[in-house]
Formats: structure tokens, C-alpha cells, sequence
């Protein structure tokens, strides 16, 4: 079948099953061309919670898909079932339990790149738009970040609470070295550098913006007279990037950085997904509870 008949398809289907296609913004760039809405990981979860559609055809990792079954009580499909996230994996809820036995009075944040069983043991979830805010709001001096030691090393960086770190870190964004960037410069001396916080900290030290990926769109839409960008995270934010400013080049930091989990769901998968209503996303009611509790604290703390 060819993409336009595919893309037809799936239209059809879409209005047929009052589905809604969430798309993060390190999705195919054909993939994000059919969303309904793109975005980061909590303009996602956040849509989730919202939208009125009976289906949810969620195109992102495996995480994403739970935190929105969690959120919105819907049906939500996976397109590709197996896109996980190795970062997500570097924490189980044994762990979680482990940590709370150790350190019985210290709340725990957990970054949304967990699993929906890490999220029913955490204190607190957080992303990387609102980790610094969520980890300055929490009423304790300290407080135990997991598991990114990239992402909590730069909320270390922007709060006076104590952290307790935990050892994980995203392969993709590990890719990008600090002498990629630097060599970029040299070509493009008056480009500005963002960085996803799960990159290396010393990548973090040479960007002129350290942001999650809505905080790259923001910092690109406040720098208007800037033209190029060096874009230091998955690579499926270049074309994200280039679709809302096309005057302005985005430059990857690194062509390694491509999650090869992020580009498992392809046109033919979510047209599959509509047709079968499969592979859908089910969390455990007694996790759901107790992980919904973990992500409404976040929402709680950015209200405050
Ligand atoms: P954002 O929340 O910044 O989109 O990041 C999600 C993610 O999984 C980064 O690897």
C-alpha cells in the first residue's frame, strides 16, 4: 500500500473509532506529520488526561503509553508493543523499596521514564520540563532523584536541596559528546546550543540553554533573531524543530543520537493498531492506583 492510501486509511479509522493520535516529539517525521498533537513527555500525559476521544493511539515508548492509561482511563494502543526505554529499565520497584527501607524519611522523585510499577512505589513523578520546579517544592531538604543521574545532576545544579542520585542514564542521549558540538561550532560559530539534560554533564557545560524538548521549542521561539540551532538530543527534534521554524536550521549534535525504540512505530503499525484496536496498553488496577498517585503529586506541586 502506498503512504498516501496508508494515510487516508488511518484518517478513516480514526473518525470511525473516535481514536486521537499523541505523538512525542522524537517520533518519525511521517509519524509526527499524522498527530493529532505533538508534544513533549508531559504535554502528552497532560492531553491524555484531557482529551474526550474513547482511543488513544499513543506514538512514543512504552512508558509514555502507560502514563497516559494511568491518566486517562481509556483504551490506549502501543502501536510497536516493544518500545521500551533502557533508561526507564534502570530502576525496578524492588529498587524503589530498597531505597525507602534505606532512607525511610526522604521522599522520592521519580523522573516519568519509569515504569508504571517504579511510579506506584515514588513519592513524586517529574519530567525533565518541571523537575527543578517539582524537586524545589518538595517540603524536605532531601530528597533521593531517580533514575536519571544526568537529569538529577542538573536539578542538583539549580536547587539548594540535598540529592540523593541513582545511576541511570539514556544511551541515545550518552551518544552526544561534548567534541561534537564543539567541531559544529567551529562551522557554526553563531549558533546557539541546546541540550536535553540527560546528556553528559560536560555537553551541558558548553550549551547556551539546558531544556527538556518544550523547553528547546521556548528558548527557540524567544531567540528570534538567532538562525541556527545545535540540537543536542534525539534527532527526531530537528524535524520537529524545522516544522514550527522554517526559516531557521537545526543542526543534530549528533547523527548517532536516534532512539531506535522512538522509530518503531511506522504508519503501517498505527493503521494496524486502528483496524484492531491492538496492542493495547493495560496497567494493573492496584499499580494504577498507586502510580496515579505518584503522578498527581506532580501536578499538585506545579499548582502550588
Ligand atoms: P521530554 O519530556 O523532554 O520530551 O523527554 C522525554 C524523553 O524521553 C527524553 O529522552
Amino acid at each position: 500500500m502506498n503512504e498516501r492510501k496508508i494515510i487516508e486509511d488511518i484518517k478513516k479509522l480514526k473518525r470511525e473509532k473516535d481514536a486521537v493520535i499523541l505523538v512525542h516529539n522524537y517520533q518519525l517525521p511521517e509519524v509526527q506529520d499524522i498527530a493529532d498533537f505533538i508534544g513533549d513527555s508531559l504535554d502528552l500525559s497532560t492531553k491524555a488526561k484531557l482529551v474526550e476521544n474513547k482511543v488513544i493511539i499513543f506514538c512514543g515508548v512504552h512508558f509514555m503509553a502507560e502514563t497516559a492509561y494511568i491518566l486517562s482511563n481509556k483504551t490506549v494502543i502501543l502501536p510497536d508493543i516493544s518500545c521500551g526505554c533502557p533508561l526507564a529499565d534502570m530502576i525496578t520497584k524492588k529498587d524503589v523499596v530498597e531505597l525507602k527501607r534505606k532512607y525511610p524519611d526522604v521522599p522520592i522523585v521519580g523522573y516519568i521514564n519509569t515504569s508504571a510499577e517504579v511510579k506506584s512505589e515514588i513519592d513524586y513523578c517529574c519530567t525533565s520540563a518541571n523537575a527543578v520546579e517539582v524537586v524545589n517544592k518538595i517540603p524536605q531538604q532531601t530528597v533521593i532523584f531517580v533514575p536519571d543521574k544526568y537529569l538529577g545532576s542538573f536539578v542538583k545544579k539549580n536547587t539548594k536541596k540535598d540529592i540523593i542520585l541513582w545511576a541511570g542514564y539514556c544511551p541515545t542521549h550518552l551518544k552526544i559528546l561534548k567534541e561534537d558540538i564543539l567541531e559544529l561550532k567551529q562551522k557554526y560559530p553563531y549558533a546557539k546550543v541546546v541540550v536535553h539534560p540527560e546528556c553528559n554533564l560536560e555537553v551541558q557545560q558548553i550549551a547556551d540553554k539546558v531544556a527538556g524538548t518544550s523547553g528547546m521549542i521556548k528558548y527557540v521561539q524567544q531567540n528570534e533573531d538567532v538562525e541556527y540551532f545545535i540540537v543536542a538530543t534525539e534527532i527526531g527534534m530537528c524535524y520537529r524543530l524545522k516544522k514550527l521554524f522554517p526559516h531557521k536550521e537545526f543542526i543534530p549534535a549528533s547523527k548517532l543520537a536516534l532512539c531506535p525504540n522512538m522509530k518503531k512505530n511506522t504508519l503501517e503499525k498505527i493503521l494496524f493498531s486502528l483496524e484492531t484496536l491492538q496492542p493495547q496498553i493495560v496497567v494493573e488496577e492496584e499499580i494504577k492506583i498507586k502510580a496515579l498517585k505518584s503522578i498527581e503529586n506532580m501536578y499538585k506541586l506545579m499548582e502550588k
